[in-house]
């Protein structure tokens, strides 16, 4: 997934303006960034490989590179490795037109050897660079540069968000499909990007484009049509989040403010949804939804925290089950009468919306579970939940899987026949509270310290605590790059015991003292008798301490809400790890913060 940013009407401030939305879009992908500027009759391109600081230091040699009008662009590699060359923007042969993009041009190949026929050059391996030739060859042909761009986007095939500049012409013209673009509207400027933090601090309205969408932006303003070029009338809306949430506010990462941020995230998660005093959870929201069995589908983080939902509902007696998005899109089970969850912080997860498409394709009624609110997950289900944690720009989920647990508690109370769990609900009003007793007191950063030098870990958990065991693992192998691995306790004896030795750290929850933490303190005696060194994240409630070299602790509380709980301290386990190992937390080598191409 790329990060696109574009502007018009910030005069002298347009280099200034593209490199701060770069840097609050980093999160999207990291591997090279570009810059195109229109000024005076010319267009001038920058870009490096690297980081946006590789960038940042090639402007600051390039007196010329002004302009009143300008996009850029921060890649995630899918087609060619992190090259200068392969860094957007992408150029024409004449150099008079530059592009940015976000998504896959599925025909790219068939119109890179069209265009190479009639005589075009390329530069770079990219799927992208077949645009501006596109335009190149239209503009050669007497077209005007917004036809010539309407003409080139005719010929793609694929998921794209495109913003295109011309030489000689003030306008930045612009079309979305199957990739986020939000356009920002200032007072006396128009902004255009794939995600709102890149100019949150300029303006707080925006107006989401919607697939086959066109805008133009110029400094008369801005103008949204079709594909015919029928204008469309759109929506203004304004978020309701501060620019302040996009920055670190004094902590050394992302990742370490929105562990910290979880207690008011789940305050925001709960609020106005549940009566304590009146026993009722409401998502009005979700009023007309009637759900007789569920299938959910998500990936990575979101995964996890489908499996954890699924049990919910299953223990609920509602018939319930997760699937990893990209599996369920192409083998899709019987779903006669399930409604399809799509479990996605971003709503934008390729995977995730092909796995919700394809239950739209055979009728079945769509729920999204998201955090991004106008995100196309949220507008293309049937009906949406969100979990309002606000922005999180760690490519690690933290705080949005914790919400995400949390809104799918409140989605099995609002489903639930019965009366809701009258202790679950007192559980889910002292969440925050209890979230913010463990970051208060965790012993997390010396159980890393300690095993700091281990090859492998391992995290075992039964039932709820068996995809909170999953998500410290990939919390551990996406932030540290130390091989990691989450199992369903019982699962350990059948094979996996094999590799457990004196200097694999095994961290298991062990939740209450009833059969399951029994059970799970055998897995922990099993491991013990192999001098397995053991963290046990419990409530102490059970025995567990008696096997364990370290305890993180987490506050007695109802299971549905100690899983939470457990989840915090795992978290912790390996962004301490990682920051000892001097890791790249916030932008972690291979990853971006959201996939949008399968
Ligand atoms: C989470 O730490 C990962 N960055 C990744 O697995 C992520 O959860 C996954 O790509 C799904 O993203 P989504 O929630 O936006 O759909």
């Amino acid at each position: 997934m790329c990060g696109i940013i574009g502007c018009v009407g910030c005069g002298d401030g347009t280099l200034s303006t593209l490199l701060h939305g770069l840097s609050k879009l980093e999160y999207r992908g990291y591997d090279s960034a570009g810059v195109a500027l229109v000024g005076d009759g010319s267009l001038r391109v920058a870009k490096k490989a690297g980081k946006l600081d590789a960038l940042e230091a090639a402007v600051e040699e390039r007196a010329d590179l002004a302009g009143t009008v300008g996009i850029g662009h921060t890649r995630w590699s899918t087609h060619g490795p992190p090259t200068d060359d392969n860094a957007h923007p992408h150029q024409d042969c004449t150099k008079r037109v530059a592009v940015v993009h976000n998504g896959i041009i599925e025909n790219y190949q068939s119109l890179r050897d069209e265009l190479a026929e009639s005589g075009h050059e390329f530069d770079s391996d990219t799927d992208t660079e077949v645009v501006p030739h596109l335009v190149e060859a239209s503009l050669e042909a007497g077209r005007d540069p917004e036809a010539a761009f309407r003409d080139a986007v005719a010929r793609l095939e694929g998921s794209f968000a495109l913003a295109c500049v011309v030489e000689g012409t003030e306008a930045v013209f612009v079309a979305r499909n199957d990739s986020p673009l939000v356009l920002g509207i200032g007072d006396d400027a128009t902004y255009l990007a794939s995600d709102v933090p890149a100019f949150r601090e300029f303006t707080d309205r925006v107006v989401y484009l919607e697939d086959g969408e066109f805008a133009r932006l110029t400094a008369d303003g801005w103008s949204v049509s079709d594909v015919d070029g029928t204008l469309r009338e759109k929506t203004v809306d304004t978020v309701d989040w501060d620019p302040e949430d996009t920055g670190k506010s004094g902590y050394d990462h992302f990742m370490l403010k929105e562990i910290h941020e979880q207690p008011r995230a789940l305050r925001q998660c709960l609020q106005g949804r549940v009566d304590e005093l009146g026993g009722s959870v409401t998502l009005e929201e979700l009023d007309d939804l009637d759900l007789e069995r569920a299938h959910l589908v998500a990936a990575g983080t979101s995964y996890h925290a489908a499996v954890y939902g699924a049990q919910l509902l299953r223990d609920d007696g509602v018939p319930a089950q997760a699937f990893l998005s990209h599996e369920y899109a192409t083998s899709p089970p019987p779903t006669e009468d399930a409604t399809v969850i799509g479990v996605s912080q971003s709503g934008e997860t390729a995977d995730t919306l092909a796995a919700t498409r394809e239950a739209q394709r055979r009728g079945a009624e769509t729920l999204a579970v998201t955090n991004t609110v106008g995100s196309t997950m949220a507008r293309e289900c049937d009906h949406v939940c969100y979990i309002r944690s606000g922005p999180e720009i760690g490519v690690a989920a933290t705080k949005t899987f914790a919400g995400q647990q949390t809104a799918l508690n409140l989605l099995t109370q609002h489903l639930s026949p019965g009366p809701v769990d009258r202790d679950l609900i007192a559980a889910l009003r002292d969440l925050p509270s209890d979230v913010q007793a463990i970051l208060d007191e965790t012993d997390a950063e010396a159980v890393g310290e300690t095993y700091l030098d281990s090859d492998a870990y391992f995290f075992i958990g039964r039932a709820l605590n068996y995809p909170v065991a999953m998500e410290g693992a990939l919390k551990m192998k996406e932030i540290t790059y130390k091989h990691a691995e989450g199992f369903a306790a019982g699962e350990l004896k059948h094979g996996t015991l094999a590799l457990v030795t004196p200097d694999t750290p095994v961290i298991a929850n062990v939740i209450g003292d009833g059969e399951l933490a029994r059970k799970t303190v055998g897995n922990v005696k099993e491991v013990e008798a192999r001098d397995a060194p053991v963290v046990a994240v419990t409530d102490g409630q059970s025995d567990v301490e008696r096997y364990a070299n370290h305890v993180l602790e987490v506050p007695e509380t109802h299971p549905r809400a100690a899983a939470i709980l457990a989840n915090i301290q795992l978290q912790l386990v390996a962004y301490h790890t990682a920051a000892k190992l001097g890791r790249s937390i916030d932008k972690p080598r291979n990853l971006a913060k959201s996939v949008t191409v399968e």
